[in-house]
């Protein structure tokens, strides 16, 4: 069992314990109280996980309601996100109850920007079953939904009670889906951690424990370091700009952990051949990304992922930031005229 406390606007424990689930209403009873709670899961997390944590909540002495999504990130989305309100209002739930959020970064997302707006804040819960959200959605309080015009494009900061992490929920997930948190793992080694990434050599799935409690320390110092993610918190983007990109043209049936991986690649490969990091760090992130049987390559030509880049929210103004590794375990922000993005995707890419 670990707990790692994190300082933001409001302070919560992670805790990361294999069975917790069975135990999740008194651990939601101590951390936000309140009469009811409101599960917001998808329907494979519900057919899996919901009976548990209904029962949990229900033995702690709440009034439980459940609101089911279809999975996949199609589900996070304005009109999901407005049933949701119009259930929570029609539940009669209050400010001093809370919502709940039993699946991955879609259930997270979707379920934190709802608690964040009904009655202009309830109390929040993460309760993160892929590996994806338990390093890195779950905690640090950003909450959104996609729109028509690109992912994550309303959204609020907004911090939960309480992250309850039961690892053992990990068991169920398809070694598919289980790689896209690898990428993310990953992502921490290298902007953050050399130890850490010569420690995913070994897999991560016999490591559990430490793998998601290593991460989570070094999310929190980058999140009590800038909440609102005005300075320090852009380099939890490394593989973010090419792996939006990715993402969104393929209408995200590529994954966000897939693009990210090709994304981590992409731009190591780019700081390489401009003499930013050397060729061997580039090859060290490609071997292990690799190694967890994710994608190294882009589908797209530059062109196609340049076009995306630039519509995502990580541009300001007539500049567009890119996290670059320096070398393993470190990292720093390169800002490019947006004229110039090309010249790196391409650098990346080909
Ligand atoms: P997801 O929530 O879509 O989950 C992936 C799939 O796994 C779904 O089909 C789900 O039903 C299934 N699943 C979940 N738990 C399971 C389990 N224990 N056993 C079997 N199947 C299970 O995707 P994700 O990868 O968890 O999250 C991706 C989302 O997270 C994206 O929308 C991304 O933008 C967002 N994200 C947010 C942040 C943040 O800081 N808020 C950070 C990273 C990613
Ligand atoms: N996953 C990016 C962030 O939390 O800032």
């Amino acid at each position: 069992m670990a707990s790692v406390r994190i300082e933001a606007s409001k302070a919560y424990e992670v805790i990361i314990e294999k069975g917790i689930l069975e135990r999740c209403g008194e651990i939601i009873r101590n951390a936000a109280g309140g009469d009811s709670v409101c599960v917001v899961t998808d329907d494979t997390v519900d057919a899996l996980y919901g009976e548990r944590c209904v029962a949990s909540l229900l033995s702690s002495g709440y009034r439980v309601e459940k609101f089911v999504i279809p999975h996949g990130e199609q589900s996070k989305n304005a009109s999901q996100f407005i049933r949701l309100l119009n259930f929570l209002a029609q539940k009669r739930f209050t400010r001093t109850d809370t919502v709940a959020a039993l699946g991955g970064g879609v259930v997270g997302d979707l379920a934190g920007f709802a608690a964040s707006c009904f009655t202009r804040g309830m109390k929040f819960v993460q309760i993160p079953t892929t590996l994806l959200a338990a390093v890195d959605s779950s905690v640090g309080g950003k909450t959104a939904i996609d729109l028509d015009a690109g992912k994550n494009l309303a959204g609020a900061f907004y911090q939960p009670e309480v992250v309850i992490c039961d690892y053992l929920t990990l068991d169920t997930l398809p070694d598919d889906i289980f790689a896209d948190g690898c990428a993310e793992v990953i992502k921490y080694g290298v902007i953050a951690d050399a130890a850490f990434f010569e420690f995913l050599k070994q897999p991560v799935r016999e490591n559990i424990e430490k793998v998601i409690t290593r991460c989570v320390e070094l999310k929190r110092d980058v999140v009590a370091a800038d909440e609102f993610d005005n300075g320090i918190r852009f380099i939890l983007n490394y593989g973010h700009t090419v792996g939006h990109a990715v993402e969104a043209n393929s209408d995200f049936t590529i994954s966000h952990g897939k693009g990210v991986a090709i994304g981590m690649c992409a731009e190591a490969r780019a700081a390489a051949r401009m003499g930013i990091c050397s060729a061997d760090c580039a090859d060290a992130v490609e071997s292990l990304v690799r190694s967890y049987g994710l994608p190294t390559r882009s589908p797209y030509d530059v062109r196609t992922l340049t076009e995306k880049a630039l519509s995502d929210k990580k541009r300001r103004g007539g500049t567009i930031g890119v996290v670059v590794p320096t070398e393993i375990g470190k990292c720093r922000v390169e800002k490019f005229p947006v004229e110039k993005l090309c010249d790196f995707i391409g650098a990346g890419i080909e």
